[in-house]
């Protein structure tokens, strides 16, 4: 499993950061949103929170009712996860849930994956078999939410950019609406927010569904 030291060394000012678990209406708007998708569907599955990092999410979401697990691969990030949120599950793992074959019993079947934030840091060449390994899980119906700094320019899957924390990768809204396609997601919606002083890139709430 790959590790973090990025988030390991920066976890607490990530922390002191971002305090609150949305920065913007939309961003818990699109979360509320894929929470109720999810529960339209909802039995005994579970939802996971990719990249949980600090837990304030995967909080959220286990307090409008869904049976939510968060998998990082940073312990400093997931031992805030633990104090800040005791009445909430974090496990130790991947995007990639082939790489964690420990959770993927107790994950299936998967009704929701949210991924705030998080694929940015996959490395674009790893990208399919992460959407693999959840479709793998997820039953027909079973949600997804991604959300990431996108660009707008056509013709590159991925460009590079200077995250203060690790290395990361912004997406066009389109080719990552076709990796989903390819590993057997159809886009539902996906909004798109401007660039403002707090934010230096457009970012795209991308949902999909595991397709019949
Ligand atoms: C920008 S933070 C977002 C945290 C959280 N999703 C949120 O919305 O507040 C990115 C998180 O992704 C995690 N991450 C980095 N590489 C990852 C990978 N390969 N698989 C899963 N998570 C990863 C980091 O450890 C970090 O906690």
């Amino acid at each position: 499993m790959g590790t973090q030291p990025g988030y390991d060394e920066l976890a607490e000012q990530y922390e002191l950061t971002f305090p609150d678990p949305f920065q913007t209406p939309l961003e818990r708007h699109a979360v509320a949103a894929f929470t109720d998708m999810v529960l339209v569907h909802h039995g005994e599955g579970t939802v996971v929170d990719i990249g949980c990092g600090t837990g304030h999410v995967t909080a959220d979401l286990a307090h409008r009712g869904l049976e939510v697990v968060g998998i990082d691969p940073s312990e400093a990030m997931l031992g805030i996860a633990r104090r800040s949120h005791p009445e909430v599950a974090f496990r130790r793992g991947e995007a990639n849930l082939n790489e964690s074959p420990e959770l993927t019993d107790r994950l299936v079947p998967l009704w929701g994956v949210l991924a705030r934030f998080s694929l940015i840091h996959v490395d674009p060449h790893r990208i399919g078999g992460v959407l693999d390994s959840w479709a793998q899980r997820m039953p027909v119906g079973g949600v997804v939410l991604l959300a990431f700094q996108s660009t707008d320019g056509e013709g590159q899957p991925a460009v590079p950019f200077d995250h203060a924390v690790a290395p990361a990768w912004r997406w066009h809204p389109d080719e990552m609406s076709a990796r989903l396609a390819r590993a057997g997601f159809d886009e539902a919606w996906r909004t798109v927010s401007r660039p403002d002083p707090l934010h230096r890139f457009p970012e795209c709430h991308l949902a999909a569904t595991r397709r019949r």
